[in-house]
């Protein structure tokens, strides 16, 4: 048997697993999210969602990965032995490469957009959409970023849990915060300021629809890394002592604050320019805040240089500790299944993302026109297949999984620490009946949305 790694610290628990959910998700996609569907009255409803959703589904993750302290394939099988509920972990291994492979191109993009600002390349730029569109559909370029992100977060992971995750976390995670902190404050001092700071926190309870309340339940799965896998393996390295429920709730709180935080960055800016609109969709962090950098600080070049040089190292690091996170469930996999040693078990995973993640690069230059699933290149269909379909479906199972399959003895040792914590048994049996009855049904509902079924 191989000696297995553990983290070392509560606080670097905290920091590597909210390392995992905070990410493009909070950066990119939850200010896309929020521009699209209404400013304030999303945010509340996302907040609901994370709160009453992702604290008792983390939780139910964790119970998962801390009990068997094993890969999560191993987990399901250790759990329920001979039942096929262990088919759940390979889907959720498929689906974070899936991911890792889009992701890393996105990766890529904020390690070019980082680059370009650091060689003052960024601040020249006149038509901020022409640049990207240029630097995307070609060939090579692209495709070289994601590799290199790649492998970075190959060398991280193959130092292993204490040396190479966790210590990496504990660096990433507070220099992410100080620089969010920072352009917080820049961006509030920006013209628009008062205007973007009403989008977040004027509530119009009219844009409030079936749609918006769906949108944020997606976006609170995607963006806490929910139900795939991930915080299973991360649990796996916890030792007995940690206090699961408190642990995800540090977590969520983490995620959440850096979300909302990069909407004060975003919207203050947005607003500061004629015609920039908080409704630009996927573009938003790509075309149109190099536009406002460019636009806002023309007098002060200086200032719109470490601005815009901050948000794009932010983005990589936040992207870089969720990389690691996804990269490190199929590594754990490997390593222990086949017993081979980490190298090259995390090895084996960076050659089979570098190979799907240059399929997505091409996706937006020489093979855009190549379409066969379902009118969709690789980038979508990966996007699509994971948010759309795995990553429900595995939550609905993760819930009914530990809410019925698991004993109810197992869900409360695991709780209250075999006894040594002090959680109440009415909470305990709450906890059980979100996860058997409101959860799946909650998730249920997104997906037939999602599906489009009804609308
Ligand atoms: N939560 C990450 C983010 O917000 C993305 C992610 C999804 C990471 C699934 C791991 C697993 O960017």
């Amino acid at each position: 048997m191989t000696e297995r790694g553990s983290f070392a610290s509560k606080i670097g628990i905290i920091l590597a697993t909210a390392g995992s959910a905070v990410g493009l998700g909070n950066i990119w996609r939850f200010p896309v999210e929020t521009g699209t569907n209404g400013g304030a009255a999303f945010i509340i409803i996302y907040l609901a969602c994370v709160l009453i959703l992702g604290i008792p589904m983390m939780t139910a993750e964790f119970i998962i990965g801390r009990r068997t302290h094993t890969n999560i394939a191993t987990a399901y099988k250790q759990l329920a032995p001979g039942e096929p509920w262990f088919l759940t972990g390979y889907a959720g291994m498929l689906c974070v490469t899936l991911i890792l492979s889009y992701y890393s191109v996105v990766a890529g993009w904020t390690l070019k957009y980082a680059m370009s600002s650091a060689l003052t390349e960024m601040s020249a730029v006149s038509d901020t959409a022409a640049f990207f569109n240029d630097f995307a559909s070609s060939t090579w370029a692209p495709m070289c970023y994601s590799v290199v992100f790649l492998v970075i977060t190959h060398l991280i992971i193959e130092r292993g849990i204490e040396r190479g995750i966790e210590s990496f976390s504990k660096v990433l995670m507070p220099i992410l915060l100080v620089i969010m902190i920072v352009l917080v404050a820049g961006a509030l001092s920006m013209p628009g300021a008062k205007t973007g700071v009403e989008f977040l926190l004027k509530p119009d309870f009219g844009k409030i629809t079936g749609d918006v309340v769906l949108s944020a339940l997606g976006q609170a799965f995607f963006s806490l890394s929910l139900a795939i896998g991930c915080l299973s393996t991360y649990a796996s390295y916890f030792k007995n002592d940690v206090n699961l429920g408190q642990t995800a709730a540090s977590v969520v709180g983490l995620d959440t604050s850096v979300a909302i935080l990069s909407g004060f960055i975003i919207f203050p800016a947005v607003f500061s320019v004629a015609g920039a609109s908080p409704d630009a969709g996927p573009g938003l962090v790509f075309i149109t805040l190099p536009n406002i950098f460019n636009n806002v600080f023309s007098g002060m070049p200086a200032l719109g240089y470490v601005f815009s040089l901050l948000f794009y190292v932010l983005l990589v690091l936040a992207a870089l500790t969720s990389t690691i996170s996804m990269h490190e469930e199929v590594t754990a996999f490997v390593h222990e299944r086949y017993q081979v040693n980490r190298l090259r078990a995390a090895s084996v995973m960076t050659v089979i993302s570098i190979v799907l993640s240059v399929l997505c690069c091409l996706s937006f230059g020489p093979l855009k026109d190549f379409t066969p699933f379902f009118g969709m290149g690789f980038f979508d269909f990966f996007n699509y297949v994971t948010a759309k379909f795995i990553m429900p479906i595995s939550g609905i199972i993760l819930c009914l999984f530990v809410g019925w399959r698991l004993k109810r003895q197992v869900v409360v040792e695991e709780l209250t620490n075999r006894g040594s914590l002090h959680i109440p048994a009415w909470v305990c049996s709450l906890f059980i009946f979100f996860l058997r009855w409101m959860a799946p049904i909650a998730i249920g509902l997104i997906f037939v949305n999602e599906l489009g079924i009804w609308k």
